[in-house]
């Protein structure tokens, strides 16, 4: 039997802004992960949305659209308010689910690899700091 699916791959950035807008719709909704976000950061979606976009957008696809450093705002984050194991288990949760939704394919499986392990290295990093 033939299985149709009829989700695309990632291919664009308008794709990644899709996937970052319905991503941070989940996060934004979820009391144990959203203070993070609107009380401690104070984020204006308008500006992080498109930095997260350049930032998938290089490590999916070499754009060079990105050139800081991800992990510094994270430990300076941790150190105004803790980023437990839960905190990363829900957003890679919410982050694997929405891609699910949204995409199939090699970039869509790639994306959640990346995110994985670099979830990883920003809490080893983040325990490297206590
Ligand atoms: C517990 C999990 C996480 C939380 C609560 C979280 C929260 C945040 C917050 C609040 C910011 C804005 C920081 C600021 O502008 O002051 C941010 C930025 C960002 N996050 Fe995360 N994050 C998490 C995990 C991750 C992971 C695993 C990745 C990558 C795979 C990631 C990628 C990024 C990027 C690229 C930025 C933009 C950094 C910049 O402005 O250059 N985050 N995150």
């Amino acid at each position: 039997m033939l299985i149709m699916n009829d989700k695309k791959d990632i291919e664009t950035r308008n794709d990644l802004l899709l996937l970052m807008q319905e991503f941070y719709k989940k996060l934004l909704a979820d009391n144990s992960i959203n203070y993070l976000f609107t009380d401690v950061a104070k984020i204006d979606l308008a500006h992080h949305l498109p930095v997260l976009v350049d930032f998938w957008d290089s490590v999916l696809f070499q754009s060079d659209t990105y050139h800081k450093n991800a992990m510094q705002p994270h430990l300076a984050l941790h150190q105004q308010s803790p980023l437990g194991k839960h905190h990363f288990e829900t957003w890679l949760r919410y982050f694997k689910e929405t891609v699910d939704d949204l995409f199939a394919g090699d970039s869509a499986f790639n994306i959640k690899e990346r995110a994985t392990s670099i979830a990883t290295v920003m809490q080893i990093k983040i325990k490297q700091l206590s």
